[in-house]
């Protein structure tokens, strides 16, 4: 595991985004694993920037995101295609049909799970999967738990995640409470995994995913397992450290 501690959340997100660019301009047909919340948002910023200053091209890119509620359709603001697309997509030359998200409107949660783990995997690995992390330890929305669920499906959310994520809707009531995730089978398989942490808020979670014990009750802990992992934090999520 390599840590990269940053001043600030721009610096956190300049770092991130360098390594993801790297990973295009190697390989232009790489297949990304993407994620939402407000962690990585400085780092699409950073993405379109150098778009727009002609230095990446996603003309080949795939990408595979990582989560997404049940039951939110696509044109609510607050669903993860939403997201995607007013923050990454709709800003560089990607094409829409290489991008995959969860279907939140499938209702029948067996059949969505399914379909999307057989997409993912059908397309290949995953060369960088992007993560946050939520104040209680999950990654993607692998919440924490008794055992480690390995491919994608529904999860019902904790209290603790509607209560950090009601910022972004109305009131609590109105977060679903239900959402599609990649299973931690699915986020393990890719070649490199890259996590952006930012906020004292994220300090106890990131400080248990780096030292505490390798369990499912802090789901980021299995990424020490991985063989390539980068945790990109500035200096507010070290706090504790
Ligand atoms: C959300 C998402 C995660 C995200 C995490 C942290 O619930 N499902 O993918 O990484 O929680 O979110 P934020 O970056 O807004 O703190």
């Amino acid at each position: 595991m390599r840590i990269i501690e940053t001043k600030t959340y721009e610096d956190m997100s300049k770092q991130a985004a360098n390594i993801i660019a790297s990973v295009v301009t190697l390989k232009p047909d790489c297949m990304l694993g993407l994620a939402t919340g407000s962690s990585p948002i400085g780092t699409y910023e950073e993405l379109v920037k150098k778009y727009e200053a002609g230095e990446l091209d996603f003309s080949e890119v795939t990408t595979v995101n990582l989560d997404e509620y049940k039951g939110l359709p696509k044109e609510n603001k607050q669903s993860y295609y939403y997201f995607m697309h007013d923050n990454l997509f709709d800003k560089v030359n990607i094409k829409p049909e290489n991008t995959h998200l969860p279907d939140g409107t499938n209702l029948d949660s067996e059949e969505e799970a399914a379909r999307y783990e057989a997409l993912v995997q059908s397309l290949g690995t995953v060369d960088l999967q992007l993560l946050g992390l939520g104040r209680n330890g999950h990654i993607g929305f692998n919440e924490p738990g008794d055992s480690f669920v390995e491919p994608t499906h529904c999860v019902d959310l904790k209290e603790s995640t509607i209560e950090a994520n009601k910022r972004f809707f109305e009131s609590a009531d109105d977060v679903p409470k239900q959402a599609y995730s990649m299973g931690i089978g699915t986020i393990m398989r890719a070649k490199k995994i890259l996590v952006v942490v930012s906020g004292e808020d994220k300090a106890q979670a990131l400080k248990d995913t780096i030292c505490g014990p390798i369990s499912p009750k802090v789901p980021g802990t299995i990424l020490r397992l991985h063989p390539d992992v980068t945790i990109v934090a500035d200096e507010a999520a070290m706090s504790l450290m």
